[in-house]
């Protein structure tokens, strides 16, 4: 599962360090790896919805040794106050949760390590945090919970994107003119060494003619490197 990969991530990052810290991180790594059980919300945990729409609010768990009467809830923070939305205990891995729902307007729409909820026609009392808690007794007990937050407005603003497209144009400009430059730079080099070889050449053919009619100049030109193409 996921815990391994990470784990993996982590020892590749820290290759190179001495075999002490090594042992140490594997310690560690070991102890990060029993407090396994994971619930998430997601990368982006939080959602701005227009009133009245409906809304998933995500939520899965994980867990490396598996889970065994896993308890799941889904709270809403009413400043401070901790409502139950659903809640349920999961006997086993990939078991579909049976799912008792605690207020109106909840639909629990989760299937195996999802358990993911809809909140129909939301309102403007319905913003805030939203908790997904999970408690595996398999690990001890052991508890974790994932936040969502929930943004309701009035209506979506059309973002305005007016300075993304002159920033992304001035940074495609920038590029391009550095494109451009680099390209211009290695023509010119180009040419230059064209015009070098050129002269080169002339010197040499120059100092052929020197060795052969000036002798001072010809002992001038000997010393030189030879040049050579490429
Ligand atoms: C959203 O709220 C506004 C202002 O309170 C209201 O006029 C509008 O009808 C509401 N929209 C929906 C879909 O409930
Ligand atoms: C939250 O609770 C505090 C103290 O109980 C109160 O002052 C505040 O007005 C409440 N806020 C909302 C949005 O209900
Ligand atoms: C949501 O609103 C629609 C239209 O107002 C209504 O038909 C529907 O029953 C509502 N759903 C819930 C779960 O309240
Ligand atoms: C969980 O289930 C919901 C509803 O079926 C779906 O929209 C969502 O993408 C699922 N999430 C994950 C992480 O699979
Ligand atoms: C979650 O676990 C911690 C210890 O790991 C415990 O202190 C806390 O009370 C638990 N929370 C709940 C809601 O059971």
């Amino acid at each position: 599962m996921e815990c391994g990969r990470r784990g993996t991530l982590y020892w590749r990052a820290h290759s190179g360090v001495p075999a002490l810290a090594m042992l140490l991180i594997a310690l560690m790594l070991g102890v990060w790896v029993t407090q396994a059980l994971e619930m998430s919300v997601g990368k982006v945990p939080f959602l701005v919805a227009v009133n009245g729409s409906t809304v998933l609010l995500p939520c899965t768990y994980a867990s490396c040794i598996g889970i065994k009467n896993l308890y799941f809830r889904w709270q809403y923070n009413d400043n401070g106050t901790m409502y139950t939305l659903c809640d349920s205990v999961i006997p086993e891995d990939g078991v579909d949760p049976q799912v008792t729902i605690w207020r109106e307007r909840v639909e629990f729409v989760g299937k195996k390590n999802n358990v993911s909820i809809l909140l129909w026609n939301i309102t403007f009392e319905d913003a805030g945090q939203y908790t997904c808690y999970g408690r595996n007794p398999k690990e001890k007990g052991r508890n974790h919970s994932a936040i969502f937050t929930l943004e309701v407005v009035d209506e979506l603003k059309v973002v305005d994107n007016t300075l993304t497209v002159i920033i992304a144009s001035a940074v495609g400009g920038v590029i391009g003119l550095f494109v451009t430059f680099m390209l211009l730079k290695n023509l010119t080099l180009f040419i230059i060494s064209k015009i070098e070889e050129k002269n080169k050449e002339c010197l040499v053919s120059s100092s052929g003619i020197d060795n052969t009619e000036n002798g001072l100049s010809g002992s001038k030109a000997d010393s030189k490197p030879t040049p050579k193409k490429a």
